[in-house]
């Protein structure tokens, strides 16, 4: 893990030998820090920037390999136009220059900032793109490793660097939430086995996280027989866990975020073709998501009552497997008739999202979920799907997704759609055909959420990716904490708006 400081950005702070990165803005005058170093190199910088014809445009860099001045490289990252200056050309800006600086284990970063909350969010952005999984390279030498160990960041003014300081905590729960995702949806379907998942769950009470975790056994006895049924293939057990933090009035109801947690996904007896099976071990990644969301809120101390609610099992094939055809009472008491047990991800989540309501009757429900194929072929790997029965939750969700970059695109939900998933023998079958393959399941989710707002994120398309972005290293992308964390921080915690 990248560690963090900030000091104010002065020469004398830096010590030889070392590299430094700068994060300049366009059209603005050059920061201090540039200037001195422009003149202690004897303008080396200058003549660097112009024979690159480099003009500072958003998070392109130049790399100047011994400028002098007893630097070992200076990297010049462009801000884009300061007028459009916001936290996410920050963050990527900063996720470019750790990219950038990465040969040497000690990193300095000057932003060109006008306050401390920039600054930090450039920080945020070095410490979200240094993120790598490592556990299970064992034999990798040194030098192939990314070594940049610390990155000191040099703030301008000193009060900008102890605002810079003081905004740093809350945003360091945000990174170590994702981490934390990412960590969770990187680990294969061997490791992380529904029971392995609640462990590391319940390791979180440290935060001041409470942790509850459900058996079969207790499950049973809810009656959560659709997320039971999935269950039944495999030799792992399931599990549910709770997780509940009390930042808010004590009386106040909760929000609440629910996670589907299929740890592996072979598509149960209507089984999946081998060709990119493996991918299925992300299958976990909206409960990743609830996990790495609830730490970060814990983390900040966020002034909200909040639930994580992660239904956790393993969808696999044996003699003791769903079958299709199989019907099924869910936890609402709604009859299932399972024609393909594929469309496992909505079973389990009807049993979490009818107990959550139930359980905590919370101020909103939000779920994510890897749920459909379908959601990619209509949005690819740029936005998530957004399904919603409530236009200001809605709203609120897609602001956050613009203020984080994590995108939604809203999707149409109706009774047409809803008859679609209608059971000649039970009260409804879990899927609907292919036609809007995404909304029908989405509708069906809707049956059993009540009459409250209630959010389906179907994060299918953007849990991982195959492909470097900043603040993004490919891989798990932990889509969701920083969008969900936003929502809560904008709407929710004691003293923000909801309605404005
Ligand atoms: N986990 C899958 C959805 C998925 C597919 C996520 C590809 C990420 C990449 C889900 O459980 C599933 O299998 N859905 C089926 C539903 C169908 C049987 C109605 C699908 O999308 O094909
Ligand atoms: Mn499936
Ligand atoms: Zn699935």
């Amino acid at each position: 893990m990248l560690e963090i400081t900030f000091a104010e950005g002065r020469l004398e702070v830096v010590p030889e030998g070392a590299s430094v990165a700068l994060l300049v803005a366009e059209e603005a005058a050059r920061p201090a820090l540039f200037t001195t170093i422009d003149e202690a190199t004897g303008g080396a910088l200058t003549r660097g920037l112009q024979a690159a014809e480099f003009t500072f445009a958003r998070s392109k860099t130049c790399v100047l390999l011994g400028p002098g001045a007893g630097l070992s490289r200076v990297v010049l990252v462009g801000l884009g136009k300061r007028a459009d200056l916001d936290m996410r050309a920050l963050e990527a800006a900063g996720s470019a220059a750790a990219g950038a600086l990465g040969r040497a284990p000690a990193g300095f970063l000057a932003v060109d900032a006008l306050t401390g909350e920039q600054a930090a969010h450039a920080a945020l952005g070095a410490r979200l793109g240094a993120y790598r999984f490592d556990r299970y390279r064992t034999r990798e030498s040194a030098e192939d490793k990314p070594r940049l160990a610390t990155l000191t960041v040099l703030a301008g003014e000193p009060d900008i660097a102890r605002a810079a300081r003081a905004a740093w905590p809350a945003l360091e729960a945000v990174a170590h939430g994702v981490a934390l995702t990412r960590d969770l949806v990187s680990e294969p379907a061997n490791v992380l086995s529904p029971p392995v998942f609640a462990e590391r769950i319940a390791a979180l009470a440290y935060l001041g996280l409470e942790i509850e975790t459900l058996g079969p056994a207790e499950m049973q006895r809810l009656g959560f027989g659709a997320l039971l049924g999935v269950a039944m293939g495999s030799d792992k057990e399931p599990r549910t866990v709770i997780m509940r933090w009390n930042g808010g009035a004590a009386d106040a109801a909760p929000v609440a975020f629910i996670g589907k947690g299929v740890t592996f996904d072979s598509g149960g007896i209507s089984i999946k073709p081998a060709g990119g099976m493996e991918d299925m071990k992300w299958d976990m990644a909206g409960a990743g998501t609830v996990v790495g969301l609830m730490a970060a809120l814990a983390g900040r101390q966020a002034r909200v009552n909040a639930i994580g609610v992660v239904g956790l099992v393993e969808n696999m094939l044996s003699g003791g497997a769903q079958r299709p055809g199989d019907v099924v009472t869910s936890h609402s008491g709604q009859t299932i008739e399972v024609l393909n047990t594929d469309a496992e991800g909505r079973l389990v989540l009807a049993d979490m999202l009818s107990y959550t309501l139930e359980r905590y009757k919370p101020r909103f429900m939000v779920d994510l979920a890897t749920l459909t194929g379908a959601i990619i072929v209509g949005l690819g790997h740029e936005h998530a799907g957004l399904f919603s029965n409530d236009e200001a939750l809605a709203q609120q969700l897609l602001e956050a997704g613009l203020a984080t970059g994590e995108a939604l695109w809203r999707m149409p939900m109706g009774d047409g759609y809803d008859k679609l998933i209608r059971s000649d023998i039970a009260d409804m079958k879990n899927i609907g055909g292919r036609p809007g393959g995404s909304i029908t399941a989405a509708q069906f989710l809707k049956r059993f959420v009540g009459p409250g707002p209630w959010a389906h994120l179907d994060i299918a398309g953007m849990a991982w990716s195959s492909k470097d972005a900043p603040g993004v290293p490919k891989g798990a992308t932990a889509f969701g904490v920083r969008l969900l964390d936003r929502l809560v921080a904008a709407r929710y915690e004691d003293g923000a708006s909801e309605s404005g």
